[in-house]
């Protein structure tokens, strides 16, 4: 199946890259220093990790390069614990740590936002860089001529070699353990610390994936449960989510007044791709989060109102406050928002939104739903597999458990503005009747 006939060269010297997260990132393979060197790679380095946290979490300014590069030595430190071992063949090293290095390489500026807008999707530019005409796919080629056709399905998950791919994406693979620490120490949250160095000890190849011994069973529940206080203290911060809400609405409002030929004083060239359609690999790769806020700081001074106020909103920090929105909520209170907005002379349509989040934390399997990722096992001392929450009674607690919490996002401080004062008060009559928490501030 594997075709490796021209060969990886070692390097004559190891490269190391100081990392805060683990210290030193090793990298002993010419191919690996020669992927990480490709212009797809660095400009990961112009794309955050966490979109628009950093305008919660100040500190949270790492990238997609910092990540992979983290993904990469974990994975490595797992083919460690993994070599000499029965299951485990060194002719898939390189495929693993390549898969690592590149997991993410098709994330674009703000992906979140933006696949939610123009309907375009992560993954599939992942496997056209890998497979594409790209300095990324010259370099993987060395290898084998179906290399990087390898890379692609084993990020993509369909490679048949099924230990490999839950080293990079399973429910406790090097993706997650690499985030959530890192996520935790640049946001400088306590939440998210767990021991890694443990857990990697007792991981164990199988055939069907990588396992734990069941003595690593504590340190496993500590990693569930820092990724679930992550996801509601950091992912889902409702901060966050009001920066990408209006990031999201400033999308659509070009969006909307490129179809109407307004005529912009800073045409949205480089986002004409995404508008009909036929967007060319070259015209995404060059999309970064400089190239956006670029674009954003530029039509703070466009004459359309609703786009020159959310792009100040953005540069600036001004951003919508929220209330739950909840079952508390009736559909005529929504459409009565909604009129007032309107008569007031605030499109709701862009300001006053709903934004949704949830999370599962851990979960066994249910083929078809939309967690697949493979679920954990513990290796027993009888040599049987156990899944997860079968064995502990904090996971199982928390298992298949999904939580989804609605918010409504508004432009408070436009409420105590000259003007409509009577629609105004009615507004703030319904929000303020919500249970909940005008809990604005942060
Ligand atoms: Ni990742």
């Amino acid at each position: 199946m594997v075709t490796m006939t021209r060969g990886n060269r070692t390097l004559e010297e190891e490269k190391v890259f100081k990392d805060p997260v683990h210290r030193y990132i090793h990298v002993r393979d010419e191919l690996i220093w020669e992927l990480i060197g490709t212009k797809e790679f660095q400009r990961l380095r112009r794309i955050r990790q966490l979109g628009t946290t950093f305008l919660t979490f100040h500190g949270a300014e790492h990238t997609r390069f910092n990540h992979s590069l983290g993904v990469y030595e974990i994975t490595r430190r797992i083919i460690d614990v993994f070599t000499g071992r029965p299951f485990w063949r060194d002719d898939d090293r390189l495929l693993c740590l390549s898969a690592a290095l590149l997991h993410d390489i098709g994330h674009g500026p703000f992906s979140h936002s933006f696949e939610k807008v123009f309907d375009t999707d992560h993954e599939w530019w992942t496997r056209k860089i890998i497979v594409g005409n790209t300095e990324v796919n010259e370099v993987l080629r060395r290898i084998g001529d179906d290399f990087p056709q390898q890379v692609a399905d084993v990020i993509e998950k369909t490679h048949p070699n099924k230990l490999v791919v839950s080293m990079i994406s399973s429910q406790i693979d090097a993706d997650r353990m690499d985030y959530l620490q890192r996520d935790a120490f640049y946001t400088g949250v306590s939440y998210g610390h767990f021991d890694m160095e443990r857990i990697l000890r007792v991981m164990r190849p199988t055939e069907e994936q990588a396992v734990i011994k069941y003595t690593g069973m504590h340190a496993v529940e500590d990693y569930i449960m820092s990724r679930y206080q992550m996801y509601w203290q950091v992912y889902f911060h409702p901060v966050t989510r009001s920066a990408e809400v209006i990031l999201s609405k400033i999308l659509q409002r070009v969006k909307a007044l490129r179809n109407c030929r307004y005529p912009f004083k800073q045409p949205p060239s480089h986002f004409e791709g995404f508008f009909n359609e036929e967007l060319s690999l070259d015209t995404y790769l060059q999309l970064d989060e400089s190239v956006i806020l670029y674009y954003f700081h530029m039509w703070e001074e466009e004459e359309d109102a609703i786009l020159k106020d959310l792009c100040g909103r953005f540069m600036n920090r001004r951003l919508f406050k929220y209330v739950e929105f909840d079952q508390h909520f009736v559909m005529n209170e929504w459409l009565r928002l909604q009129e007032l907005f309107q008569k007031a002379g605030k499109d709701p349509d862009y300001y006053l939104v709903i934004d949704s989040s949830s999370d599962l934390p851990y979960d066994f399997y249910r083929p078809g739903e939309e967690e697949e990722r493979i679920p954990i096992h513990l290796l027993m001392p009888d040599n049987k597999l156990r899944e997860l929450s079968r064995e502990s009674d904090i996971v199982e607690a928390i298992s298949g458990k999904k939580r989804t919490d609605h918010k409504l996002y508004y432009p408070a401080e436009w409420l105590d503005t000259p003007g409509h004062e009577q629609e105004k008060q009615q507004i703030k009559d319904i929000l303020h009747a919500h249970p909940g928490k005008i809990e604005t501030e942060f």
